[in-house]
C-alpha cells in the first residue's frame, strides 16, 4: 500500500482546477437519469502524468454543480490489469463526491495478459472497492432504473485485443434489451470494443486488417442483436481519438458513440489531450450526449448532440 501512497502523491495536480464551467446538467428539473463516461485511463505504475490526469478528472467531479446519479467507464482502466493499478484507481475514487454509483467495465488491457479466473477475481475486488455491493463474478452486468437501462458488457475470456462474449452473455443482452423495449426507455450497452468498419475503423487503428481494433469475430452478431431492439446506444472506447467527426455514428437504429481517452493523449483531434470526458443526460422525449474536457473543466458544445425516442 506504502507503493500506491508514493504514486498517488507523486502525481498530485499542480494546481486546483477551475470551476467556471462546472458539470452542470441542461436542466436538472427534468432529468431522469445521467451519466458521467471516463474511458481508457491506462492507470499505470509506471507513466504518473495518468494518474494526475484522473486526479484533475476528480476535481472535475468535486465542482460538480449538480449530482450525477451514475460513473461509467468504457474499459482499460488500466494499462496491465495490475493490482496495483487496480488500487491506485480505486484510491482516486475514494469516497468520490456527486456520483451516486461507480459501475467498473474492464477493456483489452485489463484482461490480456492474465489467467482469466484471476482477472475476475481482481474485477470483483475492484467492484467492491467502487461500489460496495456490486459482486457480477463476471466482467458483465446490468444496472437498470425507471428511465435507463444500462448493461455493460465484457469479454468471457482472455484475449489479447478483442472481446468474445459468451453464449450466456448473448442471451443476457438479448433479454435485458427486449425488457427495455417493453418498458420504453433507452438502453446503454457499453463494450470496449467499438463495431467492425465504425467510428472510422480499421483506419482508426493504423492497420488495413479488416476487423481490427473492433469486437472482432463476433461484431456482426452483436450488431445483429442490437438492430433488433429500439433506442439502442452502443457506447464504446478503445480508439483513444478526441470529439471528431467520427464520435457519433448511426449503424441502422444502432446509435454508437466512441469515447475519447480519459487518461492517454488523443489522436484526429484538436481537442487531443487527456481528460476526455461525456455526459449523458437522459430525458422523456431524448437523449444528450455531451462532450466535456475535463481536464480544463468545461463543456465542448461543438461535440454535442440530442437523439429524440419513443
Ligand atoms: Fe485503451
Amino acid at each position: 500500500m506504502a507503493n500506491i501512497e508514493k504514486l498517488y502523491a507523486a502525481a498530485a495536480p499542480r494546481e486546483r482546477l477551475s470551476a467556471e464551467d462546472p458539470i452542470r446538467l441542461t436542466d436538472r428539473r427534468t432529468c431522469r437519469f445521467s451519466a458521467l463516461f471516463w474511458s481508457d485511463m491506462h492507470l499505470s505504475d509506471t507513466f504518473p502524468g495518468r494518474c494526475r490526469a484522473l486526479r484533475i478528472c476528480r476535481q472535475d467531479i468535486e465542482n460538480a454543480a449538480d449530482p450525477i446519479d451514475v460513473l461509467a467507464f468504457g474499459g482499460d482502466l488500466t494499462d496491465n490489469g495490475k493490482r496495483t493499478e487496480r488500487e491506485l484507481l480505486a484510491k482516486i475514487l475514494n469516497r468520490l463526491p456527486n456520483v451516486e454509483h461507480i459501475l467498473p467495465a474492464y477493456g483489452n488491457h485489463d484482461i490480456r495478459f492474465r489467467r482469466f479466473s484471476a482477472t475476475v477475481a481482481g474485477f470483483d475486488r475492484l467492484c467492491a472497492a467502487l461500489e460496495p455491493g456490486l459482486s457480477p463474478h463476471k466482467l458483465w452486468y446490468g444496472y437498470e432504473t425507471r428511465a435507463a437501462s444500462l448493461l455493460i458488457l465484457g469479454s468471457d475470456r482472455t484475449k489479447f485485443e478483442e472481446s468474445f462474449l459468451s453464449e450466456e452473455q448473448f442471451t443476457w443482452l438479448e433479454h435485458r434489451l427486449s425488457a427495455a423495449d417493453a418498458a420504453g426507455k433507452p438502453s446503454f450497452v457499453l463494450l470496449h470494443q467499438p463495431l467492425q468498419d465504425t467510428h472510422n475503423l480499421p483506419h482508426a487503428w493504423d492497420t488495413p486488417v479488416p476487423n481490427a481494433g473492433s469486437v472482432g469475430e463476433q461484431s456482426e452478431r452483436l450488431r445483429k442483436l442490437l438492430q433488433r431492439h429500439k433506442n439502442v446506444f452502443y457506447v464504446t472506447g478503445h480508439l483513444h481519438r478526441g470529439f471528431n467527426v467520427n464520435t457519433y455514428e448511426e449503424v441502422g437504429s444502432v446509435h454508437c458513440v466512441c469515447l475519447p481517452s480519459t487518461g492517454l493523449v488523443n489522436k484526429d483531434s484538436r481537442y487531443g489531450e487527456p481528460g476526455l470526458t461525456m455526459l449523458l443526460e437522459v430525458y422523456d422525449d431524448c437523449v444528450v450526449f455531451r462532450a466535456r474536457d475535463s481536464l480544463h473543466g468545461r463543456f465542448v458544445p461543438e461535440y454535442e448532440k440530442t437523439y429524440g425516442y419513443n
